[in-house]
């Protein structure tokens, strides 16, 4: 049961897309007040309770003990400090034995969430519009309360099945024999690939829409070449419009008085990349149909995916915020003789990027009225990618397009995925990316992924190694990394053929994974679970922070420390481990319910499946265009015969129907651990 409770007058973020009556009673549950035009929601927490949700943030799946305040930022230290990131899911699951409410605030300004920091038996979160609708949904389970959830909020994104291919990428790649040279080695080596993502390098000067004629004299002869490889071209699309008169979007976008303006009726301007950027405003229907426009040219010369960054929006500096850091660097040097003056004279430039002040300088018009961007900026990252999904779609109508995006709301899961933004090549944040996932499943961003081997930073062979075995399950399989770091693909690791057979495994499972991907998001439903979903009875599931339930029936236990020979992990119930090594290559070894210490050789790593729910294997392929998957290979723990639906596709059609696509595969066999080709 979902009843929703209105408090002032709410902008409409489009986060939710069933029509509910709002409710004139209390809030139950919750002690609600008023205190200076905010509304704080207060609810006293039992020691054992616990708190599920809230999509993309730091810290574990259980996120009790921490303030955490969506406040969409572009930041690349994720360290369990951090209360916010790039994106705001404002959706939580308090749950404990005797009670379970689900809660969505949808509110697309700053919303703290104060989840038994200052007082560990009490939350108490924070709108400071005080203007935002409630949600409280109660269901008999965690399943059907997020199931109940996601139906509010309208079916998740569905990527064509190509994108569920290995993609690589760097900041940094610079034309086309840079490109053409990643390919080629993937390509001689047998390494799988089915896209490069094209980073900034790409365009002129970082201007959106424009690519360098230097470094891709034609580019539409170089999609075909790529795509005779089998290899999707990616284009990163930024936010900011760079303000330079004689550059189309420019020009076209002042014309049709689509950027944002401050109070004085002037554009906002703020470097990013380019330099001085303008700011489209997403928040009006026609600014969103003219950016839509801008990604024709890409789509028409072949390009069928691409990724948005920098839509927080990630500001670098504004020339207002410029001075006045610069004004009080000056003050501050005047009293730099003591050590606090020494401090204040460093931290005088930390106000510069991403500034409060800026944020509240500028304006969008949207249907109601003006309105000033703090008080809406979460939706910023969403309505970009609203802009960029209508434009691909009118150009590709009834097909399916690859787009996912840094920020996001509540919404964009429906025209979009995310990746988790800049992560380090830190062996916690393969941890971490594991843990975000049923947080973000929560809210329907079904296909996310982080930047295998770490953004930041140099990554290590070991460490890359261990994020493409979490990566392998994860439905954007994508190796990223920043300018200036080690380069890592994999070919330029000396333990390259172990990290291939590694993607080889994923290969082998993407029948299987894309079935388990399209049944959770046709049905609304997770595709990873914190293993509480599955086993609320038992205490010890319940509080997993390193495993994950994936799919209907199967578990993950990523390797996430280095120099680990193995890990603990446990077992809610008898399961079959596949350890695989390569596609070709595992074992299959029944453990019973129960803690399990596991030994997993570096390019080791298991799935686990229930007893009678077996995984499928293909023969694989080199791209998933030439995946062979006309014979496919059942491993279970089968007692008697086992049953599962694939889900098979043309992994194109933009809304396929789930019937018309399960094919009901049985397996019969004696009881035991059990392998079977299927044809
Ligand atoms: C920030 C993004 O998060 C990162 O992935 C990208 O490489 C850089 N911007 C440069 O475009």
């Amino acid at each position: 049961m979902i009843r929703k409770y209105t408090f002032g007058k709410p902008f409409p973020t489009g986060a939710v897309v069933r029509e509910l009556k709002a409710e004139t009673g209390p809030v139950p549950y919750f002690r609600v007040s008023r205190e200076e035009g905010r509304v704080i929601l207060r609810l006293d927490l039992s020691p054992e309770e616990i708190i599920f949700g809230l999509g993309e943030s730091v810290r574990g799946i259980n996120k009790r003990g921490h303030t955490y305040r969506s406040w969409n930022m572009d930041i690349t230290n994720h360290t369990e400090d951090k209360a916010s990131l790039y994106g705001s899911h404002n959706f939580l699951l308090f749950y404990r034995p005797d009670r379970m409410i689900g809660l969505y605030v949808d509110d697309p300004g700053l919303v703290s969430f104060d989840l038994g920091e200052t007082r560990l038996s009490e939350a108490v979160i924070t709108s400071e519009n005080g203007d935002l609708d409630l949600y409280v949904i109660e269901n008999g389970s965690l399943k059907e309360t997020v199931r109940e959830f996601r139906e509010l909020i309208g079916r998740s994104y569905l990527p064509p099945r190509w994108a569920f291919g290995y993609i690589q990428s760097r900041w940094g790649y610079t034309g086309e024999e840079n490109v053409r040279a990643v390919v080629k080695s993937h390509r001689e080596k047998h390494i799988p690939l089915d896209g490069v993502c094209l980073d900034i390098d790409y365009m002129v000067d970082f201007k959106n829409f424009t690519w360098k004629p230097s470094a891709f004299p034609d580019w539409k002869r170089f999609n075909e070449e790529m795509k005779r490889e089998h290899i999707r071209l990616i284009p990163i699309i930024d936010a900011g419009i760079k303000q330079e008169k004689g550059y189309e979007p420019y020009d076209t976008g002042l014309a049709r008085d689509a950027f944002c303006r401050k109070e004085d009726g002037t554009p906002f301007t703020a470097a990013v990349w380019p330099g001085l950027c303008c700011f489209p405003d997403f928040l009006n229907a026609d600014a969103r149909k003219w950016f839509g426009d801008l990604y024709r040219p890409l789509l028409e010369e072949g390009v069928e995916g691409f990724w948005n960054d920098m839509n927080e929006p990630s500001l670098f500096y504004s020339p207002e915020a410029l001075r006045d850091c610069y004004r009080q660097a000056l003050e501050q040097c005047e009293r730099v003789n003591d050590y606090q003056g020494m401090w204040s004279l460093k931290s005088s430039l930390d106000g510069l990027a991403n500034s409060g002040k800026d944020f509240r300088s500028f304006y969008h018009r949207t249907e109601q009225g003006r309105i000033r961007h703090d008080r809406v900026h979460n939706l910023y990252g969403a309505k970009m990618v609203q802009a960029s999904a209508e434009g691909i779609r009118r150009c590709l109508p009834g097909r399916r397009y690859l787009l996912f995006s840094r920020s996001s709301f509540t919404g964009s899961h429906r025209d979009g995925g995310i990746w988790q933004g800049d992560n380090y090549s830190w062996w916690e944040h393969i941890r971490l990316a594991m843990q975000m996932m049923p947080g973000l499943n929560m809210c329907g961003y079904l296909f996310s992924g982080c930047d295998l081997g770490g953004f930041a930073l140099n990554t290590t062979e070991d460490l890359l190694a261990r994020f493409l075995q979490l990566g392998v399950f994860l439905p954007l399989m994508r190796n990223h990394s920043a300018l200036y770091t080690r380069e890592q693909e994999i070919y330029r690791f000396d333990s390259w053929e172990k990290m291939r057979d590694t993607i080889t495994v994923r290969y082998a499972l993407l029948p299987f994974l894309y079935s388990e991907f399209m049944k959770a998001a046709l049905r609304n439903e997770m595709y990873f679970r914190p293993l509480a979903f599955d086993y609320p009875e038992d205490s010890r599931a319940l509080r997993v922070e390193d495993q994950l339930m994936l799919g209907e029936d199967c578990m993950i236990a990523p390797i996430y420390e280095q120099n680990a020979g193995g890990r603990y992990v446990y077992l809610p119930e008898d399961m079959l481990m596949i350890r695989f090594r390569a596609a070709g290559d595992y074992d299959l070894i029944p453990l019973e319910k129960g803690d399990h210490y596991l030994e997993f050789g570096l390019h080791e790593f298991p799935l686990f499946v229930r007893k009678n729910r077996p995984a499928l294997l293909c023969a694989g392929g080199e791209s998933t265009d030439e995946l062979d998957d006309t014979s496919l290979t059942a491993l279970g723990w089968m007692e008697g015969a086992a049953e599962y639906d694939l889900y098979r596709d043309d992994g194109l059609q933009a809304e396929p129907k789930l019937e018309e696509h399960l094919n009901r595969i049985r397996v019969e066999g004696k009881p035991g651990v059990f392998r079977y080709t299927l044809s």
